[in-house]
């Protein structure tokens, strides 16, 4: 039966619904020893479409200030971004480009001038019909090609995400501490420009980490020889990004906070996401025998995240009750132990719904 509890601050081992910025004003001061996330990037996702990008900074700006009182001190903020690539800039000079390798028609501008400085009243119709090709081909060489986005699209730069980032941490009272570059798979079905442009495609973010001034306990041996040398004293780590993303259209894999986490925390200290989005900093946290807190606005998130933590749980209860056998023959076998009670003292999660202020708790066992 479900019981509800009023709680002043937010409890470990459960995910929360609502917004961060108000949700994050209620986590235990100084509880927590990493807070590792991914923010939304400002690309277009679904959980961001009415967001402009004074917005996008605001929300950035506002949750950074709010980590500051709640990390310990001495601990770390973690934050995977990645750089905008499409950024649209109105005042940015349009991009024209013969682009030379899409031509269909073998005709240079420096023709079509000559040809006007022998017939300067020939308007496009003449010359299309003397070139024996288009108007619009005349237009293009005499005008140029827009490089990306067509000739009447607001042009597009790239904005470096991290400088934004470390202003803002900085004036929070962080400092960065650390950079890592995550090697991911080349987005090439994203990155359409590639073939008209001379751009490079999307196939690396970053993780800045943030210090909070205080006492940062120093002890090599959260890692063993092999993993400092694969990836604790690298910078750059290959991992592999998510190929599925049914039930979370922006997941990073567990692989990049267990990686943090483990670096970073001690085992049985706190791990806050405030952009839980699916749940795999949760997944991550448990995996290093870390306690998790997590916050999403989005009820699809949340609903996410509570099903990929049960089944990690199920999944991890059995595997120490049962490591021989296999899940489904414990499917089948409830009284074989103190195994489902178990579980369900572990799969207790708040869900806040309404009153953002005054989260309520709701126990499932
Ligand atoms: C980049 S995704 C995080 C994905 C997550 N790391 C994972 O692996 O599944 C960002 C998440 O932030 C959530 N979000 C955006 N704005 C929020 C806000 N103001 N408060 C809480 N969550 C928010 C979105 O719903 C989305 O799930």
């Amino acid at each position: 039966m479900a019981s509800i509890n009023t709680t002043k601050f937010l409890t470990e081992n459960c995910v929360y619904h609502g917004d961060s910025r108000i949700l994050l004003k209620r986590v235990k001061p100084e509880s927590i020893a990493l807070s590792v996330w991914s923010p939304p990037y400002f690309v277009g996702k679904s959980y961001e479409k009415d967001m402009s990008f004074e917005d996008w900074q605001a929300l950035l700006r506002q949750i950074i200030l709010l980590h500051f009182p709640l990390i310990k001190p001495g601990g770390f903020l973690a934050i995977n971004a990645a750089d905008i690539l499409c950024f649209k800039d109105i005042s940015m000079p349009k991009i024209m480009a013969e682009n030379v390798s899409r031509r269909k028609i073998d005709l240079t501008k420096e023709q079509i001038v000559s040809v006007q400085k022998t017939h300067p009243t020939w308007n496009r119709h003449k010359l299309a019909e003397y070139f024996g090709c288009s108007e619009q081909t005349i237009d293009r060489r005499l005008n140029g090609n827009n490089i990306r986005g067509g000739k009447y699209q607001t042009q597009t730069r790239v904005f470096l995400v991290g400088g934004f980032i470390q202003e803002i941490a900085s004036k929070a009272g962080f400092y960065l501490y650390d950079r890592r570059v995550w090697i991911k798979d080349a987005a090439w079905e994203n990155s359409k420009w590639h073939t008209i442009s001379y751009r490079a495609v999307d196939e690396f973010e970053y993780v800045y980490i943030f210090w909070k001034p205080g006492t940062t306990k120093v002890n090599r041996g959260r890692l063993t020889r092999q993993e400092w040398a694969d990836w604790g004293s690298r910078a750059v780590w290959q991992i592999p990004s998510v190929r599925s993303n049914a039930d979370h259209d922006a997941k990073y894999p567990v692989e990049l906070p267990r990686r943090v986490i483990k670096l970073l925390t001690e085992t049985n200290e706190t791990v806050l996401d405030c952009f839980i989005g699916s749940g795999t900093t949760a997944i991550a946290a448990l995996s290093q025998g870390r306690k998790y807190i997590g916050i999403d606005k989005e009820k699809n998130s949340v609903e996410a995240a509570l099903k990929t933590i049960s089944k990690f749980e199920k999944d991890r209860c059995y595997e120490v009750a049962f490591p021989s056998k296999r899940e489904t023959q414990l499917e089948n076998s409830a009284t074989e132990s103190g195994v489902v009670s178990e579980r369900k003292n572990l799969c207790v999660h708040q869900v806040q719904e309404k009153n953002q202020s005054n989260p309520q708790e709701i126990k499932s066992a």
